[in-house]
């Protein structure tokens, strides 16, 4: 290897990976690598994977096929995340250039791993084989972002929904204590970042270690942290949401006004199916409290379409619950089967044609529902955060605390600063984003 350490990072997949390759980042640089901007000018590429849906998975292959030669100049290729974890060595098989190979429970060993990979071994592997319950922090974590600051509080996951390759890829469900969450937020509060997210599988499964907190008091002392104006946390599951999340947003005016809540269907045969242990009504109620919050709180679901055995019938009541709680956003995918996983033994019986045809149904029963959302927000003053410009349209641009897009006009020569918060009335509204004039 050249004698300057340099390595560039391609992250795939959720916001977990992403703050995942902030932690890589951070033990990189640590290490006395430098970060280039192409794979052309590394010396060792990284691709942190995501391994949720097939098409995911063979991005990868397809992206290390492409560079199947550059290992002759000397370059080095590593495979993380979750392709990593759940392909391990058959990664080296399928491509021998790959000298490192390490799911997301090992990046503690990082630094001894870039060592072994630095005195020229060949094959390293960081596989987690006796499901950790350690968690990865770091407190050099590189922040990709100046404004929003993201917080690992639980990994892993233990929930083994039928369809689903997270609780093999990630492991068993592990929470942070409560004062180590704490502190890391104070210390990024203090370095001027105003939003915190909180990330983890199963957010919302947080038990505190040390017994100090439930979620939502953890949520609480997050959002009363001096200098922090937002806090956000993704992803949400049914089983475990309870009324305190709503009334704590409602009580503490940092915690944003969005909740993304998966559902995946609105059958309850299918719901059985995906192992999801809740039926359709259960969700209904949880969305009730929602919707009864003194806050106007944005929904956003993810919904899988095509499951094993979903007739005409579980998608239509899944229609129908879209049509009941009217969401600000949905994030609709095919099933896709996945190695190791419960849904692999039932036949994958929707035709590939089927699965597209209800895809696109069931997106464009949504964009009317949105139409109709976002149009209500006309002659609103929403407080924006100014995530940078559209130069083409010569607007600001940035996000609402409902995590909406927002295009404003701004009267002065000289764009806000991204990470400032602008108040913008709202004069327009399309299904998936709303424009408006700062004021
Ligand atoms: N096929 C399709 N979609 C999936 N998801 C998870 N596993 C699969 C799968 N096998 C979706 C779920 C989840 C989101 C992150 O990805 O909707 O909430
Ligand atoms: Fe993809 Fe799931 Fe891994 Fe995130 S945790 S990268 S969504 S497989």
């Amino acid at each position: 290897m050249a004698s300057e350490k340099t390595f560039y990072l391609e992250t795939f997949g959720c916001q977990m990976n992403a703050h995942d390759s902030e932690k890589v980042i951070g033990t990189l640089l640590q290490q006395g690598y430098r970060q280039v901007e192409s794979e052309e000018d590394a010396g060792l590429i990284l691709y942190n994977t995501c391994s949720v849906r097939d098409k995911a998975e063979q991005r990868v292959y397809n992206r290390l096929n492409d560079h199947k030669y550059a290992h002759r100049a000397g370059k080095r290729f590593g495979v993380l995340g979750c392709v990593a974890q759940q392909e391990g060595e058959r990664i080296f098989e399928r491509a021998p250039f790959v000298s490192l190979v390490s799911g997301s429970a090992s990046y503690r060993k990082l630094p001894e791993m870039l060592a072994r990979l630095e005195a020229g071994e060949k094959h390293i592997t960081g596989l987690d084989d006796q499901q950790t319950d350690q968690t990865f922090e770091t407190e050099f974590a590189a922040r990709l972002s100046p404004y929003r600051g993201y917080i690992t509080i639980i990994e892993g996951c233990d929930k083994f929904c039928s369809y689903c390759v997270v609780p093999y890829t990630r492991g068993k469900e592990r929470s942070r204590s409560s004062s180590s969450v704490l502190d890391e937020a104070r210390r990024i509060a203090e370095l001027g970042f105003t939003e915190i997210q909180l990330l983890g599988q199963n957010v919302n499964s947080y038990r505190d270690p040390e017994g100090k907190c439930s979620f939502a008091e953890l949520l609480t002392a997050v959002g009363e942290l001096p200098g922090i104006r937002r806090v956000r946390f993704t992803t949400s599951h049914p089983r475990d949401f309870t009324r305190d999340i709503v009334e704590a947003i409602d009580r503490v005016p940092t915690l944003c006004d969005h909740v993304h809540l998966p559902v995946q269907s609105g059958s309850a045969r299918v719901l059985e199916a995906m192992a999801r242990e809740y039926t359709p009504e259960w969700y209904l109620e949880q969305i009730g409290w929602i919707k009864a919050a003194r806050r106007h709180i944005s929904l956003t679901t993810d919904i899988i379409v095509g499951f094993p055995g979903e007739g005409e019938t579980d998608f239509y009541q899944t229609l129908d619950l879209l049509d009941k709680v009217q969401f600000d956003g949905v994030f609709a995918f095919k099933y896709s089967a996945r190695p190791n996983t419960p849904a692999l033994t039932m036949a994958d019986s929707v035709p590939e044609e089927e699965k597209s045809r209800r895809l696109q149904v069931l997106l464009e029963r949504q964009r009317e529902i949105q139409r109709a959302n976002y149009s209500k927000q006309i002659g609103e003053v929403l407080e924006v955060m100014v995530e940078g410009t559209n130069p083409a349209r010569g607007q600001i641009a940035g996000r609402s605390s409902q995590n909406k897009p927002v295009n404003f006009t701004w009267p002065q020569p000289i764009a806000p600063a991204p990470g400032t918060y602008i108040s913008v009335k709202i004069t327009k509204a399309y299904p998936n984003s709303l424009v408006g004039e700062a004021v």
